[in-house]
């Protein structure tokens, strides 16, 4: 199988997890290529057998390059075995309101797209305070995101990782 694992990062924890499914499937004795939508994917979607497109959420979005990728390929993508996933703190923060952000950032946008992802994942992100401008982090700590993290036990003084390696793993291999 040839896979393509497609995604749009900010701040760099949501390349670190493509990185990781493409490692997973790879390890399955699949071909897998890695693409970061920074630019626009101006190659073929032909010969992948099946596709991941992962985002960051940014200020409740996706990050702009995904969304391009699907506004510009989704016709092609529904001849093709897809899978979603997107990387942030909500839903590792409200696993309560899971259902209504799986509707929000995975099942809306892919009914947007007139498509059927056999599979699709939120996953927690990553806080690291010493990526943002004073603007950001300002923001951050007034929306409370900083008491909410010492609060979890976190130190947001260094990189607080949301994301659980064992549960992308396990996505991964399903999609195998
Ligand atoms: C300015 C800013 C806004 C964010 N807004 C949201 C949000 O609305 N919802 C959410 O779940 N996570 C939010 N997050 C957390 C990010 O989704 C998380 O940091 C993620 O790992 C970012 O992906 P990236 O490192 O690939 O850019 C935000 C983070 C930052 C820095």
């Amino acid at each position: 199988m040839k896979a393509l694992v497609l995604f749009s990062t900010k701040y760099g924890s949501t390349a670190e997890v493509a990185e990781s499914v493409a490692t997973t499937i790879r390890s399955n004795g699949n071909d897998v290529d890695v693409y970061n939508l920074k630019k626009p994917f101006d190659g073929t979607l032909e010969g992948y057998d099946l596709i991941i497109l992962g985002s960051g959420i940014i200020a409740g979005r996706w990050i702009r390059g995904a969304r391009k990728f699907l506004a510009s390929h989704h016709k092609t993508l529904d001849s093709k075995r897809l899978a979603l996933f997107i990387c942030g703190s909500e839903p590792y923060f409200e696993p309560h309101r899971n259902d209504e952000l799986r509707k929000r950032y995975l099942e809306d946008i892919a009914t947007e797209h007139g498509l059927q992802p056999e599979s699709m994942a939120m996953f927690g992100g990553v806080f690291d305070f010493s990526k943002y401008g004073l603007v950001v982090t300002k923001l951050l700590t007034k929306m409370g995101v900083v008491k909410v993290l010492e609060d979890a036990g976190f130190d947001a003084s260094k990189p607080c990782d949301l994301r659980d390696w064992e549960e992308i793993g396990i996505w991964a291999s399903g999609l195998v």
